[in-house]
């Protein structure tokens, strides 16, 4: 045996150790036999973005690679996701600024951008499951998730208005309904929504730990609310500092009956997902929201990171942290490597 001492000259000490953790990541097979966490097509939910028209694909300059889609080009799309076996899409409408109100009322429309879209994928693609995203703010003039009066968000008032949107997506053909408002209480009156109409079985995602962040941005652009919103979230969404106010926001929303819960953003909050998870041990999701998607592409397309290493990395860290799942605009593009086996 030539020992390094000689080839360095340097001289060596024994080490006399019981313990070497190199020894299981020495080769491949090693490495793939005692790996905790793996990603799956399994653990994916793609979000997409719909506008109205036809035969329409139109790009998000701050999200490279996200394209909105007009219902026909968003059907196609979605044939694919479901050929890649990915479970579930979540679909945010960009609606026609003429559409939008105070109220919202676009959102209550029966044949609004969003129940047209649930219809037609139905239709075409009934093995795939729709979420749709219950709050205002692609709808209404201000860009809030609720509705104002002056310059206060009404909680009761924009909870009767969600309720009648949930009931709205759910006639439509959405298999989950959730909330991203972070009003109080809106996950009990949804419920007992969907009950009345005999929507028992429509699934509850609620977006329980929501924070007021900076990462939402690209979205905004996507939905076309960053020329609307007026003032910011703040006094609905979550306070960055805080982490124990994520346990009682997510306590809150199962009493109230969420059959799944969500972190938002996704990477920086991942000690909230831990939490939660270790917490509740209920279905966990995280979003994994535009801004950390623009951040990791830009990079990318910079040739800072390997932008397929980082993506895969970034999801295995949410399985990590407790993830059941997570919402990621990357959805199709690692579905399409996972079952190309990488
Ligand atoms: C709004 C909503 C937002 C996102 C999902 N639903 C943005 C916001 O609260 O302003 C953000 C998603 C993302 O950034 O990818 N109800």
């Amino acid at each position: 045996m030539t020992s390094s001492a000689h080839r360095f000259g340097i001289e060596t000490p024994k080490l006399d150790l019981t313990h070497r953790p190199r020894r299981n990541r020495k080769s491949d097979w090693a490495r793939r036999l005692v790996r905790e966490n793996v990603v799956t097509t399994n653990d994916l939910i793609w979000p997409v973005f719909v506008i109205d028209g036809e035969k329409r694909r139109q790009p998000v300059s701050a999200m490279p690679g996200v394209e909105r889609f007009s219902v026909d080009e968003l059907v196609r799309a979605v044939v694919h996701a479901a050929k890649l076996e990915i479970p579930a899409i979540a679909l945010f409408p960009n609606t026609d600024p003429k559409l939008r109100d105070a109220s919202g009322s676009e959102a209550l429309r029966e044949h609004n951008l969003i129940a047209t879209a649930c219809r037609a994928i139905k239709k075409e693609v009934p093995n795939i499951g729709i979420i749709t995203d219950v709050a205002l703010d692609p709808y209404t003039s201000h860009g809030h998730d609720g509705v104002m009066h002056g310059e206060e968000i009404l909680n009761d008032e924009t909870v009767a208005i969600l309720v009648a949107q949930a009931l709205n997506q759910a006639r439509a053909g959405a298999d989950v309904i959730a909330p991203s408002d972070m009003m109080d209480g809106r996950v009990a009156a949804i419920r007992a929504g969907l009950d009345s109409e005999g929507f028992e079985s429509v699934q509850i995602m609620a977006y329980a730990a929501k924070y007021a962040s900076a990462f939402y941005g690209p979205f905004r652009e996507a939905v076309g609310t960053s020329a609307t919103l007026v003032g910011d979230k703040r006094t609905y969404q979550m306070d960055p500092g805080n982490s124990d106010e994520a346990l009682r926001e997510v306590a809150a929303d199962l009493d109230e009956g969420a059959d799944m819960v969500m972190v938002k953003p996704g990477m920086p909050y991942l000690d909230i997902v831990r939490r939660v998870k270790e917490t509740f041990s209920v279905p966990t999701f995280a979003y994994q929201v535009s801004g950390e998607y623009a951040m990791i592409m830009a990079a990318a397309q910079n040739g800072w990171i390997d932008g397929d290493k980082a993506i895969l990395e970034s999801l295995t860290a949410f399985k990590r942290a407790g993830c059941n799942g997570v919402l990621t605009y990357f959805a199709v593009q690692i579905a399409e490597k996972l079952q190309k086996g990488l």
